[in-house]
């Protein structure tokens, strides 16, 4: 095989996910907590983790700041995957789980990040610039930090001249990718929901969403668009082609966390060369494999490779 091409992951706003339990959650009472687990949390780094998995190399890319920034550079190291950091403002995040045992419930407290300023944001720029190579693929995923423009993809783009960026965004930022597309951009990924959410209109059928991303492609907003849509599978189109994969059956455990598994195999296949067919069937087989799993893991490369002869490719 010829070497892959390079991937690079952006995590501007991650986490230090704190994962314990405890009997009943009651108010006003001291709650006695099991032993904590700690994992690093945040798009990119969980789209990192999952290509390293999945028997990939990546660049993580990350902004760390203070006591919790340290903690979280440690996990990082523990995980195994190469990573930059950069100086964020203020102290890294903190999200907490707690799972009830005598319901079963999961509660996820999830605390605001530091809010970045326009020079904080420069040094994501000449981070990105000096890092991200012509040809090489860079993924931006996750939640934008407080105080970030709702066009930072677009910039962040602008810092990698000649990359193929894949966007996984929701909300304001991605309404805004559709709105003012950025040149040249590779891959937009959406979810069904935040898919309905930019129609305005429910997208019933696979014929449906696959002409809503066709119009996409069309007005030039990625040479890629993919959509999901949840158990059933997922869609990309492109101005050739639109097709389908269709995911076996799986149980869900969880759900979470299973978009970055997706990401992570589709950004894996098109660095290897690999055609958009296998591309999407990696991917697919990669997040039905994320489902099965508990919240905090993502896919397990044995559950791929056991997912993916039974994930079908077919045209829409
Ligand atoms: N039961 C399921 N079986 C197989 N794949 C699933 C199932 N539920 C969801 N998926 C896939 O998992 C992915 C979830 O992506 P997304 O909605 O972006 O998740 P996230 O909440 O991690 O952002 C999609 O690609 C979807 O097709
Ligand atoms: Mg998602």
């Amino acid at each position: 095989m010829t070497h892959p091409r390079p991937i690079l992951t952006l995590t501007l706003n991650p986490a230090l996910d704190m994962a314990t339990e405890v009997e009943e959650i009651i108010p006003g009472h001291k709650l006695r907590c099991g032993e904590p687990l700690l994992d690093p949390g945040g798009g990119g780094l969980n789209v990192s983790r999952a290509i390293r998995a999945l028997g990939g190399e990546s660049l993580a890319l990350v902004a760390l700041g203070g006591l919790t920034g340290d903690r979280l550079a440690g996990l990082i190291r523990d995980s195994g995957i190469t990573f930059l950091s950069i100086l964020g403002p203020g102290e890294t995040r903190l999200s907490l789980s707690v799972g009830e045992t005598s319901t079963g419930r999961q509660y996820r407290f999830m605390l605001p990040g530091p809010v970045w300023t326009a020079a904080d944001r420069g040094h994501v720029f000449t981070l990105l610039r000096a890092t991200a190579q012509p040809g090489g693929l860079s993924v931006i995923s996750g939640s934008q930090p407080p105080g970030m423009p709702i066009d930072l993809p677009a910039q962040l783009a602008a810092s990698m001249p000649g990359c193929r960026v894949v966007l996984d965004i929701s909300g304001k930022p991605l309404m805004q990718a559709v709105r003012r597309p950025i040149p040249d951009l590779e891959v937009l990924r959406m979810d069904g929901e935040e898919a309905e959410s930019l129609t305005g209109a429910p997208l019933e059928s696979r014929e449906a969403t696959a002409n809503f991303a066709e119009d996409l492609v069309r007005q030039g907003v990625a040479k890629k668009v993919v959509i999901a849509r949840g158990a059933e599978g997922n869609l990309l189109v492109t101005a050739e082609r639109r097709i389908f994969a269709a995911t076996p059956r799986v149980e869900v455990r969880s759900a979470v966390g299973a978009g970055d598994s997706f990401v992570a195999g589709l950004v894996l296949a098109l660095s290897r060369g690999q055609s958009d067919d296998e591309a999407l069937a990696l991917a697919s087989a990669a997040a039905a494999a994320a489902v099965t799993t508990d919240a905090t893991h993502l896919c397990r490369p044995e559950d791929v490779m056991r997912l993916l002869p039974a994930t079908r490719v077919s045209a829409v």
